[in-house]
């Protein structure tokens, strides 16, 4: 018999809300899971309106804290299996740590909290209870970047030696903040985004990218956050030069000023037999270069195992691409992939099973917590005119 779908909560998502519909879809994806409730806007009676004219049935709650304390007591089955919080990064903390509290799997957008103590404090709590948490780390979920992680850590390109992991954008190379565009309204407010404004948005994404793809972890950085765009209070474009655990080098840069750029994220690696290159705005294929060879293109979909370069290709990598090669996955895809790997940890959590939510999937609490420090670190060298800081 078929199981039972999931029943998702969203903390966010009304008052036309970017990042709430891309993860609507990619819950919806499989058919194992489904939104049921949502809290959907800080004002209560916004909150009822946008519920009650929502698209398809939805419990509306005036607040999270009544939406989480409503789960108290219900059956599994009746209550939320797991929340999604696509808040500004102000409102992750308090929600996440209150769904915790109530048993309540969460997956929440990135960067995952304000502070660095707000990070220690919800992996204290993942750590105790044993419960999901997942980070929203988009990029990870492309299978390009499944196949970049094995072909890196499997040692096919050598040692690394050198990365540039990059996201650039353009959006706010004006005061866009000034435009009513919502999202870029609480970007530049540090008590709404952080300490970092472009390298906690963005900059957190490379990081992780470079961490998911390498295993490398960055000892030392020397970072220059730089604010082009007047009277704004938060960096608009982010550069850290990184020393990484194997003594390798990289840079983590991120921009939103650079004009026309759009969703520019991309990683390349270089190794000691050979160079591997990503852009998630053509993530259906990844670039291997090898020394006096023909560059090998490979696309989703369309590769073979034991190529004469590709070794040992996890099954469960092979066994993920659902639709042939040409017919393009992207974004909404790489969401799905995400949900429904933090589904089945969380269909074991519930089956009563200890949970190894180990990053490999998706990016973990711990993950969460690496791009608070990474972000903090940053900008403690940038106050201090670029000095190395060791992690
Ligand atoms: N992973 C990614 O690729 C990605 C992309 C974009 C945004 N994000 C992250 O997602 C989060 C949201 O970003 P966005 O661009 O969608 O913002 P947004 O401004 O479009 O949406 C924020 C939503 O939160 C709601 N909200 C605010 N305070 C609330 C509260 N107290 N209770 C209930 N709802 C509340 C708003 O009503 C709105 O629906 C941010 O943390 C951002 O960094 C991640």
């Amino acid at each position: 018999m078929s199981q039972r779908p999931l029943n998702v909560g969203l903390v966010g998502g009304g008052g036309g809300a970017f990042i709430a519909l891309p993860h609507q879809r990619a819950i919806f994806f499989d058919g194992t899971r489904r939104v049921v409730a949502a809290a959907l806007h800080p004002d209560p009676v916004v909150a009822m309106e946008e519920a009650e004219n929502w698209p398809y049935p939805l419990r509306g709650y005036r607040s999270y804290d009544e939406m989480i304390a409503d789960q108290k007591g219900k059956p599994v089955g009746e209550r939320l299996d797991y929340a999604v919080i696509v808040t500004p990064n102000n409102v992750h903390f308090d929600p996440a740590m209150k769904c915790l509290e109530a048993g309540i799997p969460v997956f929440c957008e990135k960067p995952m909290t304000l502070t660095l103590d707000e990070s220690d404090r919800l992996v204290e709590k993942v750590k105790e209870t044993g419960i999901p948490f997942g980070v929203a780390h988009t990029y990870l979920g492309h299978w390009t970047t499944r196949l970049s992680r094995h072909i890196v850590r499997s040692g096919l390109l050598g040692e690394v030696r050198w990365v540039d992991s990059y996201y650039i954008q353009g959006w706010l190379s004006e005061r866009t903040e000034d435009m009513g565009v919502m999202q870029a309204e609480w970007r530049v407010d540090p008590a709404q985004a952080g300490l970092s404004g472009c390298g906690g948005d963005i900059g957190t994404h490379a990081l992780m990218q470079l961490r998911y793809v390498t295993g490398l972890e960055v000892k030392e950085l020397q970072a220059s956050l730089t604010t082009f765009v007047e009277k704004r209070q938060l960096d608009d474009h982010f550069v850290a030069s990184c020393t990484l655990s194997n003594g390798g080098k990289a840079l983590v840069r991120a921009s939103q000023i650079a004009i026309g750029h759009k969703n520019d994220l991309g990683i390349e690696v270089n190794g000691t037999k050979g160079t591997l290159i990503w852009r998630q705005e053509e993530s259906e294929q990844l670039t291997i270069l090898l020394p006096d060879q023909p560059d090998r293109v490979y696309w989703r979909g369309a590769v073979a195992a034991n190529d004469g370069f590709l070794q040992d290709l996890p099954d469960d990598l092979m066994a993920e691409p659902t639709i042939p090669s040409g017919h393009p996955e992207a974004f909404h895809d790489a969401y799905a992939r995400l949900h429904r790997c933090f589904e089945d940890d969380v269909r074991t959590y519930l089956d009563g099973k200890p949970v190894v939510c180990d990053g490999s999937k998706y990016a973990n609490v711990e993950d969460g917590r690496a791009g608070i420090y990474f972000i903090t670190k940053a900008v403690e060298s940038s106050n201090d005119k670029g000095a190395w800081v060791t992690l």
